[in-house]
């Protein structure tokens, strides 16, 4: 089917990095959910959470996630919780195909350590605490993560995930 494909993963799963790639590669727009709330906004996810909380945000989110329906075909990074929240994700899979970005607790922990301040789901917390906190929070997603149409697990080659991405997205488009 064309549509979208909608990168979905934990916080550190590279859905940016990716989605980035796969849309030069395959010659589609790219669209960072979270950039564009960020943009139209005019404030950061971080600002967003401290004025509205993690509630407010959930309905932005949802409401810019759906205004990208009907759109030319791109490849859309979504945010952590994106499809853990409302019908997000059904409403994903109605407008393209949804892809999982798995990744590893203990990649997302080396990843996420340095970027704490940008996300406010994991900023406040000192670094030994982020194992605990992270494993924690993708075990409770991970059953919504895995109804993604297709689950591609990143297993430390670059090069192997970035194809096996623009497989599917080849077969998309
Ligand atoms: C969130 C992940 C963030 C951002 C917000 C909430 C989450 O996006 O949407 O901070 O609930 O996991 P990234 O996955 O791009 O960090």
């Amino acid at each position: 089917m064309t549509g979208h494909v909608f990168l979905i993963g934990f916080m550190g799963s590279g859905k940016t990095r990716w989605g980035r790639a796969v849309a030069r590669a395959v010659s589609r727009p790219f669209i960072d959910l979270d950039e564009r709330i960020e943009t139209k906004e005019g404030k950061s996810i971080a600002e967003i959470f401290s004025i509205a909380g993690e509630s407010g945000f959930r309905v932005l989110e949802q409401q810019y996630l759906r205004r990208l329906g009907g759109i030319e075909p791109c490849v859309v990074a979504t945010g952590g919780g994106t499809p853990c929240f409302s019908d997000n994700l059904e409403w994903m899979q109605g407008e393209g195909t949804v892809i999982y970005l798995k990744t590893a607790p203990e990649i997302l922990v080396q990843r996420l350590k340095t970027e704490t301040h940008k996300r406010p789901l994991l900023a406040g917390h000192a670094e030994s605490e982020l194992p605990a906190i992270i494993q924690a929070r993708l075990e409770a997603r991970t059953p919504d993560y895995e109804r993604a149409d297709y689950v591609v697990e990143y297993r430390g080659d670059d090069d192997v995930f970035l194809q096996q991405l623009l497989d599917i997205a080849r077969t998309t488009f």
